[in-house]
């Protein structure tokens, strides 16, 4: 299939990586080519594009850009350029002014993907795999085995099957559907914990099961 992954960074690195292992059409988009050049040289199946040209090249297209600038990335990506396709949001609405620990930019009654959905209305959003470290998305049996969750929220339900179909396909075996958009509050709102895990435990490589 033919994917666009939006950014430039470590995310957005590893999941084209892994969307091309498993024999995606892939086009990694950035605001300056020259920044990936070095790591495309050993990933030469995933070609640069702007945001807008890998926006238009993806049927699925992933936003993995830094939260405070993703309505800014998807704006230029171009509304056109993403009518009517899956838009797959991992990012998080992360405000890192003071340091660390960060502090949460949207919360309470809204997300940042609720707040994507509302700016592209023709665009079917997706919110996953923000809850777990870059590795993790594409590589989840990594952790214990893959014996633990990931989740998703989505108004689209033919849009959130596809979404799941392929995170199997990365290897998740514990995919909860959280329900609508509005659920991604809470997986949102989760990160801030996440990071808390992150500084007491000394390693990104965990993730939470949910067992009742
Ligand atoms: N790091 C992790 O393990 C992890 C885990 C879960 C979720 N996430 C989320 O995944 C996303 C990507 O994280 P990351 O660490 O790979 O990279 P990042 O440093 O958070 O984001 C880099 C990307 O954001 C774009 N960007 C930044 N400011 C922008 C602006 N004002 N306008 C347009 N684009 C802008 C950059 O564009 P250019 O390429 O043009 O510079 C670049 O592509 C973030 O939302 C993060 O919170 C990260």
């Amino acid at each position: 299939m033919k994917m666009g992954v939006l950014g430039s960074g470590i995310v957005a690195q590893g999941l084209s990586a892994r969307l091309a292992e498993l024999g995606h059409n892939v086009v990694i988009g950035t605001r300056d080519s020259e920044k990936l050049r070095g790591w495309q040289s050993s990933n030469q199946k995933v070609l640069i594009g702007s945001f807008a040209e890998t926006a238009a090249h993806g049927a699925i297209v992933i936003n993995a850009t830094n939260g405070a600038g993703s309505l800014s990335a998807l704006t230029i990506a171009g509304e056109e350029n993403l009518a009517d396709k899956i838009l797959i949001d991992v990012s998080n609405p992360l405000d890192f002014s003071n340091g660390f620990p960060p502090s949460l930019t949207v919360f309470g009654n809204d997300s940042l993907a609720e707040q994507i959905q509302r700016a592209f209305p023709m665009t079917k959003v997706v919110k996953t795999l923000n809850t777990v470290t870059a590795r993790v998305m594409t590589h989840p049996l990594e952790v214990a085995n893959g014996d633990h969750h990931v989740f998703v929220s989505a108004n689209d339900p033919d849009a959130k099957a596809q979404v799941i179909e392929l995170l199997r396909t990365f290897g998740w075996l514990h995919i909860f559907d959280l329900g609508d958009l509005s659920t991604a509050r809470g997986a949102e709102a989760y990160v801030m914990l996440w990071v808390r895990l992150y500084g007491t435990l000394n390693t990104s490589m965990v993730n939470i099961k949910v067992i009742k």
